[in-house]
């Protein structure tokens, strides 16, 4: 078999066998097939798509170009939980202590942010001294003992999609369908879950821009995780304007401590209260959506799901003195204001320029080597649908940065303004199990 014929049978838009694919994801994976050939396979792949086998023996491929976890030493029903990635997404750091308060069981093994997507590892690393590199053996044991534990992936699990991922970054083949859904979902089917909710982000920040792409990909994925006897739903949500408020590693961390004590942003909130309800009866803890509300609000409440993160850093050698204090978190030396130039409603606070802005401002990087500065971002004061008066406050940016105006220009271009009233789009758009 030679790689160039493969190319050409798709670049045409013929259907790949099962050994053709598995031929391709081995011999990326071994080196035996360089990148410049998996580039033009990911290109005609973007362009000719695939069909619903050839996505399921290309994810059943990249899941098994490494290790396969065995979680079977947690008892109970192991859940799992991936966003397609966004702008101020720091759901799982509230949605995972939730939960885990409710007695779910989450082993989750998440990545670091690239572009103008945030990454929860980078945001849960500003926490000084908290570890996010632990052998999956303790991984397994933290879960045992706490319920909980966020860690990195390891460097085995899914080698394929580490080199397949890089080189769609670079070559402008990350929104593809079927690449997307075998990248995801070949993860979470290697990490050993037994449920899965898939957060789907749609609209400017996200990788599917509209309803359409992001219904056909929740589709796909859901597909591939049934297929597999694995309890798959996905959430279909806003990434128009950013999550929330904060932008950028410990401002998110700082939101994610007050939405534990209950003073999260409403769209925030009300994601991790639809997406932990669903979780809450997949891992068969309560009988309907409704009663896992019920009881996932309890604990935000009663300060369990704070704890439970309390635990959670604590037990990844986190230095808690700043979940308890947070405004022990360093402040950027420069913290600018940016204030609206006339009366309005806002219409649009644009999530890619936002998303964009905040990684120039450092807490982002733009190729993987590039170092994040922790404490950069932008924190918006309102949101979609407010009214502002001439002067009122817009947001915040945060950075250690100088000569920034460029910078703080796209800030103010992200936002439009209207004369009419404008209401905010709901952020859980659909379900799709
Ligand atoms: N998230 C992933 O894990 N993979 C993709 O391809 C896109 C988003």
């Amino acid at each position: 078999m030679r790689m160039v014929d493969l190319i050409i049978k798709k670049r045409d838009g013929h259907e790949l066998t099962d050994q053709e694919i598995a031929f391709w994801i081995k011999g990326y994976t071994d080196g035996s097939i360089p990148d410049y050939q998996s580039s033009a396979m990911n290109m005609a792949i973007f362009y000719k798509g695939m069909n619903n086998r050839e996505i399921a023996t290309l994810t059943d491929c990249m899941e098994h170009s490494g290790e396969v976890i065995d979680l079977s030493a947690i008892k109970g029903i192991k859940v799992d939980k991936h966003s397609t990635g966004g702008v101020g997404d720091k759901t799982s750091l509230v949605l995972g202590p939730m939960v885990a308060a409710c007695g779910a069981k989450l082993a989750k093994m998440s990545g670091r942010g690239l572009g103008h997507t945030g990454g929860t590892l980078d945001k849960l690393e500003s926490i000084p001294n908290l570890c996010v590199r632990k052998t999956k053996e303790e991984m397994i044991d933290q879960v045992n003992k706490i319920g909980i534990a966020i860690i990195g992936q390891t460097q085995s699990l899914v080698p394929a999609d580490k080199k397949l991922y890089a080189l769609r970054d670079v070559t402008g083949t990350v929104e593809s369908i079927p690449l997307i859904a075998a990248s995801v979902m070949s993860k979470k089917l290697a990490s050993g879950t037994d449920a899965i909710i898939l957060d789907v982000t749609v609209g400017e920040g996200a990788f599917m821009k509209n309803m359409d792409s992001a219904r056909t990909l929740a589709h796909t994925m859901v597909n591939i995780g049934k297929s597999l006897k694995r309890d798959t739903i996905a959430v279909l949500s806003d990434m128009s304007e950013p999550l929330g408020n904060a932008v950028g590693n410990s401002l998110e961390v700082k939101e994610v401590i007050a939405a534990l004590h209950g003073h999260g942003p409403k769209d925030l909130m009300e994601l991790c209260y639809t997406s932990g309800s669903i979780m809450l009866v997949q891992a068969k803890i309560c009988k309907s959506r409704e009663e896992a509300r019920n009881k996932l609000e309890e604990v935000i409440q009663n300060g369990a799901a704070f704890n439970k993160f309390v635990e959670m850093v604590e037990a990844q050698n986190g230095d808690i003195s700043y979940i308890l204090n947070p405004e022990k978190f360093e402040v950027s030396k420069n913290v600018i204001e940016l204030r609206a130039e006339k009366d309005g409603y806002i219409k649009e606070i644009n999530a890619l320029g936002i998303g964009e802005a905040a990684m120039k401002l450092g807490a982002g990087r733009e190729t993987l080597e590039d170092i994040i500065d922790m404490s950069a971002g932008i924190v918006l004061a309102h949101k979609v649908g407010d009214f502002v008066q001439k002067g009122d406050l817009l947001c915040t940016a945060y950075t250690n940065k100088e000569d920034v105006d460029n910078v703080l220009e796209e800030i103010v271009n992200a936002y439009e303004f209207s004369d009419d009233p404008v209401w905010a789009l709901p952020v859980i758009r659909e379900i799709i199990s």
